[in-house]
């Protein structure tokens, strides 16, 4: 396995490129089951859960190429329904075929994609959807069988909670269902927006994009023709390296941004004492003349992120004032905290809450990354502790960040990768 070895305290400066966000990529691969044609699909990030995405479409029996940034996905030999547990264990968003196949094919098999390190993550609510739009559905041996005899109905759905792979399964299953979908309490998320935006430009109307009421006029079964896609910027990937400017006090420009995706990070900086410049796809961070601590609630977009939530913890560690950082969507997002504290953290956690003292001294250690977002936040504190820190399993950040360690010394971090 590699491990990341960082030497602290080193200013950085420079310019990288943001690359195309998972969380778009995903729902749009899996959207590709729907079309009775190829899809290109351009600035799709080299990340290992795009990797797993595919190998579960060619499992299904879809062909695919990938070269560059761009992949071109056939999904119309697709002949087998079932995705099976050993691909759907690495990457829980593979539940993402469920709605597709089940709309497509009128029965399909699924395995459970289990929890993982930041919660139980439980599908409850994609699947009394689907249900409600005329599916049974059947758990056996790890796995949810559902069919759907006489293909599945329009209906209205009011999400419990707000569901960011619920949403977007249920747009792609009310893709092709018979009649209108209505769904409120619907997601938001720019990455909900994008897949909403491409089924509307390929045959499926869809009105509220970008609101929480979304009402999807299905296509009763006819399948999709799409034109090409390009996948938007990743807004975390971005938020990710902010934060290493800032936890450094260096000024960076990240390029192929969208701001308006960045706002709730962007004010959360400023909050702190940063500044910024703003291109037309670029934007500068500027060095705090003086930084203080803040407090974030973790909510659904366009809230703050919960998938920002341990970068800014490790950055408000150095922040010349306490935090208080309140994880309000999953139950167990604070397993970077152990080893922040490894590291010479002063960080207080009760229930849902963090209390992070300011001015820490940071040291060099031997630190685990336990899930994607959390590795990023032992790598920011790397980036300033004194000595040397390694930072192992990062197979968890392969998931979700393209050539980070690439990225970092483009910036002029001293950061290597090793193997154990
Ligand atoms: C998506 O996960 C993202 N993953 C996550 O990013 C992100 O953290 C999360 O949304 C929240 O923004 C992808 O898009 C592939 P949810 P998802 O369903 O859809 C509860 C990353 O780091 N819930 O919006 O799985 C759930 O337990 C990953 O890139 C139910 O109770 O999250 C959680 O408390 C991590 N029942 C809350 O809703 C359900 O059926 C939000 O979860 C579904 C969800």
């Amino acid at each position: 396995m590699d491990y990341l070895e960082i030497e602290g305290n080193n200013k950085l400066s420079g310019t990288i490129t943001i690359d195309g966000a998972k969380n778009a990529a995903l729902p749009l691969l899996a959207m590709t089951i729907l079309s009775q044609s190829e899809v290109k699909i351009e600035n799709l990030p080299r990340v290992n859960d795009v990797f797993t995405m595919l190998k579960l479409l060619e499992n299904l029996g879809a062909s695919y190429s990938f070269e560059g940034n761009c992949a071109k996905i056939d999904a119309s030999s697709i002949h087998n329904t079932t995705a099976i547990y050993d691909i759907v264990r690495k990457m829980r968003a593979s539940i993402l075929t469920l709605g597709p196949l089940l709309a497509r094919f009128g029965k399909c098999e699924v395995s459970l994609p289990g929890g993982c390190a930041i919660g139980q993550r439980p599908i409850d609510l994609h699947l009394k959807a689907l249900e409600m739009m005329g599916a049974e559905i059947v758990i056996e041996q790890g796995y949810v069988r559902a069919t759907a005899p006489e293909g599945l109905k329009g209906t209205t759905i009011v999400f419990d909670k707000i569901t960011v792979t619920g949403t977007e399964n249920i747009v792609m299953a009310a893709a092709l269902a018979k009649g209108e979908t209505k769904i409120i309490n619907a997601a938001k998320e720019p990455e909900v927006v994008q897949l909403c935006e491409v089924l509307n430009a390929s045959g499926v109307k869809i009105e509220g994009i970008g609101s929480d009421e979304l009402i999807i006029h299905g296509t009763e079964q006819k399948l999709l023709t799409i034109d090409t896609i390009s996948v938007i910027p990743d807004r975390i990937e971005a938020g990710t390296y902010l934060c290493a400017g800032a936890i450094t006090n260096s000024e960076i420009t990240l390029k192929k941004v969208n701001h308006t995706h960045l706002f709730a990070i962007i004010l959360k900086l400023q909050e702190m004492g940063f500044d910024f410049d703003l291109g037309q796809d670029s934007i500068t961070i500027k060095p705090a003349v003086k930084t203080k601590g803040t407090k974030i609630i973790t909510s659904e977009y366009p809230g703050f992120p919960t998938d920002m939530q341990a970068q800014f913890m490790a950055l408000a560690l150095v922040a010349e004032g306490a935090s208080s950082i309140d994880e309000k969507l999953f139950e167990n997002r604070f397993m970077h905290v152990s080893e922040l504290i490894r590291m010479g953290a002063n960080i207080i956690l009760s229930n849902h809450t963090a209390t992070v003292e300011g001015n820490n001294e940071l040291n060099g250690a031997d630190v685990m990354a336990t899930d994607l977002r959390a590795s990023s936040a032992l790598v920011l504190a790397a980036l300033v502790a004194k000595g040397t820190t390694k930072v192992h399993r990062i197979y968890h950040l392969d998931r979700g960040y393209v050539g980070l360690e690439k990225k970092l010394q483009q910036l002029g971090a001293k950061v290597k990768r090793l193997k154990e």
